[in-house]
């Protein structure tokens, strides 16, 4: 069937498990209907923005469209938006706001600003470039493990295998959290998402409600860091010392400031660079002169990892609301109104990326907005990009001989996106 505005649908969650993306869609909204009023029965109505220089525009004016009104991920009707759950039992216990922003995610300036400062100094360019060493002893350290298990079992997850593991351990290392402690914490960040495997649910128990014990599980442990690390002298980690002794707006946060803090950086690093470095190993498998090219050339490392992250965006939208009327293309946007900005779209804008559904992993000038831009842009741009140059410097001389074994298995959520599952086996 021929696609039409009114047909496609981009805001469903099971669509991007089963179907992946919706490339077309976003085309032919591009094309045809680039800042779109989008009306579905199971979700609240939208302006749909898909072309780069309209996200560009929203997110160049933040006092216009503001994060900290009332909706920021795109979410059906009958769920509940991920992060906003208000102060249920685990809050409630502990005497919450219930009008306290989630997290920095959710606020504007100046709070927003300040909020921001106080963690972002520890992912600069310099901060990275003298982790580089280690995280490559990692990554290679992680690559020669997924060797012996493909050479052991065959078939193997690479996603639990290789691709959870540096994101995770870099995000563990900067923020002094306890090795031993690591993998309970990709439990608790995949449960963010909804992405629970049978084994971590308690019998009878619901997605749902297996999500919401292990998000409280996951505030406890952060609770108990931060009042470890409020004891005089400080706790084990400079990161999370500081971060308990900064101030915002003149004071120093509380428990429920701090734990939301912590939560967002843990899991907000987690899944985006793992999702990125399973879809760029498809992308390089399935482009396998791209491969080739990278094999023959390591110092394209740089420019591929942008290619990677423009190709496989791995954050779906971010939703904005409007403050005051605005002109946007033909459409004018009112005050109260939403808009949904969809970066995967508008990295594949052809006013931008010349041939833009062509992998190319040298690609100059490459403006991809996997990262958003503006004054939320991801406080991890630096880490990801030095996880990713790792990960696929170690990765490289074992490309040639890996082969995607099965469909894989994507997640069905509409804020991340991306591979949760994908077998690979040596070639034979
Ligand atoms: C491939 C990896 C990643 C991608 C694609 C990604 C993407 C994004 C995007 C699109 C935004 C919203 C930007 C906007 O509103 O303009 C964002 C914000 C954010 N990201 Fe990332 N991110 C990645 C990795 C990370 C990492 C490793 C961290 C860990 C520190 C992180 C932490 C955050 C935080 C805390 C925010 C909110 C910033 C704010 O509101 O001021 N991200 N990210």
């Amino acid at each position: 069937m021929a696609l039409s505005l009114d047909s496609i649908d981009i805001h469903t969650p099971r669509l991007y498990a089963e179907q992946g993306y919706p490339w077309q869609a976003w085309d032919l909204l591009r094309e045809q209907a680039p800042v779109h009023w989008y009306e579905r029965d199971d979700v609240e109505p939208f302006w749909a923005i898909t072309r780069h220089a309209d996200v560009m525009a929203i997110s160049g004016h933040p006092r216009v469209f503001i994060n900290g009104g009332p909706r920021l991920r795109l979410t059906l009707k009958n769920e509940v938006e991920l992060g906003r759950g208000g102060v249920d039992a685990f809050g409630a216990a502990r005497g919450w706001d219930p009008n306290e922003p989630p997290d920095l995610v959710f606020m504007d300036d100046p709070r927003h600003r300040q909020t921001r400062k106080a963690s972002s100094g520890a992912f600069t360019q310099g901060c990275m470039r003298g982790m580089a060493a280690h995280f490559d002893a990692l990554a290679l350290q992680f690559t020669d493990e997924l060797l012996s298990s493909l050479e052991q079992r065959g078939t193997v997850d690479f996603v639990r295998e290789l691709a959870c593991k540096l994101p995770l351990a870099a995000t563990g290392e900067i923020m002094g959290l306890a090795p031993d402690d690591w993998r309970q914490i990709l439990v608790w960040s995949g449960a963010v998402l909804g992405e629970i495997e049978p084994e971590h649910r308690l019998p009878g128990e619901t997605v749902a409600e297996a999500s919401e014990r292990q998000s409280n599980e996951f505030r406890g442990y952060l609770e108990n860091l931060i009042h470890e690390h409020r004891q005089p002298g400080g706790g084990p980690s400079d990161f999370i010392n500081r971060l308990v002794n900064a101030r915002v707006q003149g004071k120093p946060m509380n428990d429920q400031q701090l734990i939301g803090y912590l939560f967002v950086l843990i899991a907000a690093g987690n899944d985006t660079t793992r999702n990125a470095t399973v879809g760029g190993l498809v992308a390089l498998l399935e482009h396998p002169e791209q491969r080739e090219r990278l094999c023959r050339d390591p110092l394209l490392i740089g420019s591929a990892v942008d290619e990677i992250l423009r190709w496989t965006s791995p954050v779906v939208c971010f939703l904005r609301t409007c403050t005051e009327d605005f002109k946007l293309g033909e459409a004018r946007i009112k005050a109260g109104d939403t808009v949904c900005m969809f970066y995967p779209s508008a990295n594949r804008d052809a006013a931008v990326f010349e041939h833009p559904y062509r992998f190319d992993i040298a690609r100059t000038p490459n403006d991809h907005i996997a990262f958003g831009y503006g004054a939320h842009f991801c406080i991890g741009t630096n880490l990801a990009r030095a996880e990713l140059r790792s990960a696929l410097k170690a990765l490289l001389p074992v490309l040639p001989r890996l082969e995607v074994a099965g469909p894989g298995h994507r997640i069905a959520n509409t804020h991340v996106s991306g591979f949760s599952k994908l077998p690979v086996r040596l070639i034979a």
